[in-house]
C-alpha cells in the first residue's frame, strides 16, 4: 500500500535530515524509542506559534534553564515571565503559558496528560498544540497540521482548491498518511520536509525523498501550490 510505504520513506530521510532542535531528542535516543519531555515539547510548540525555529532556540534555551520543569515555571512571578518573553511578540501567549503551566501543577500534579482531550482542555492549548504533544512527546497517531503540513499536501495530491477552503482536504490526505508507527518523529518529518525541501518558493524537489509520488512534482505545479483564494 501507499500510505506505508510513503510514511516509511519519510522516516528515513528523516532519520538522515532531522535539524536538531533543543527540544528534540538526538538520534540515538530516537532510534531507541526514547521521546522528549512533554514540558519541553509543550513550551516549544506555544513559542514556535506565529514565530520562527531560529528565533525561539534562545528563548527556549533560556525558558528551560531558568524553569526546568513545568511546575517550576507555575510557580514563577507573572513579571518574570512576562519580561523572560519580551521580544517574542504575541505576548497572549506568556499569559496563557502561565495560565497553563498552573493548571499542569494544579490539575494534574505537575504531569502532562497524555491525552489529547486532556490537552485540549489545558488554557492556550488548541487542536494543533493537543496533536502535536500527543504525537511529539507520547507518540500517538494524531496528525499534525501546519502551514508546511498543508503545503506538502497539496503538492503531493496536486489539490489546486484554494486556501481556506483546502484546509479539510489537505488535513484528511495528511491524516490517511499518519502512520501507526513513530507518528510524533513522523509528525516533526512532514514539517521538517516542508520547512527544508518542499518550501513556498524554489522547492528542492531534487532532494525530496517523496518526489516520485508527487502529483504536482509530475504536473510541473508545485511552486505555485498550495493556492490562496484573493483576500
Ligand atoms: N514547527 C512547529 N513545531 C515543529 C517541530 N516540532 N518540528 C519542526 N517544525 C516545527
Amino acid at each position: 500500500a501507499r500510505a506505508p510505504r510513503l510514511a516509511a520513506e519519510l522516516l528515513d530521510w528523516y532519520d538522515r535530515h532531522a535539524r536538531a532542535m533543543p527540544w528534540r531528542t538526538g538520534p540515538a535516543a530516537r532510534a531507541d524509542g526514547v521521546r522528549p519531555d512533554p514540558y519541553r515539547v509543550w513550551l516549544s510548540e506555544i513559542m514556535l506559534q506565529q514565530t520562527t525555529v531560529a528565533a525561539v532556540k534562545p528563548y527556549f534555551e533560556a525558558f528551560t534553564a531558568r524553569w526546568p520543569t513545568v511546575s517550576d515555571l507555575a510557580a514563577a512571578a507573572d513579571a518574570d515571565v512576562m519580561a523572560a518573553w519580551a521580544g517574542l511578540g504575541y505576548y497572549a501567549r506568556a499569559r496563557n503559558l502561565l495560565k497553563c503551566a498552573r493548571a499542569v501543577a494544579e490539575t494534574h500534579d505537575g504531569v502532562f496528560p497524555d491525552s489529547h482531550d486532556a490537552l485540549l482542555s489545558l488554557p492556550g492549548v488548541g487542536p494543533y498544540t493537543a496533536a502535536a504533544v500527543s504525537a511529539i512527546a507520547f507518540d500517538r497517531p494524531e496528525t499534525v497540521v501546519d502551514g508546511n503540513v498543508e503545503r506538502v499536501m497539496a503538492r503531493l495530491h496536486d489539490e489546486h482548491t484554494p486556501l481556506p477552503a483546502a484546509k479539510p482536504i489537505l488535513t484528511e490526505h495528511a491524516r490517511a498518511l499518519t502512520p501507526p508507527v513513530r507518528p510524533g518523529d513522523y509528525a516533526q518529518a512532514v514539517m521538517d520536509l516542508g520547512a527544508t525541501i518542499c518550501t513556498p518558493r524554489n522547492p528542492a524537489c531534487g532532494l525530496c525523498p517523496w518526489r516520485t509520488d508527487c502529483a504536482a512534482w509530475a504536473a510541473g505545479t508545485a511552486p505555485e501550490l498550495p493556492k490562496k483564494a484573493p483576500k
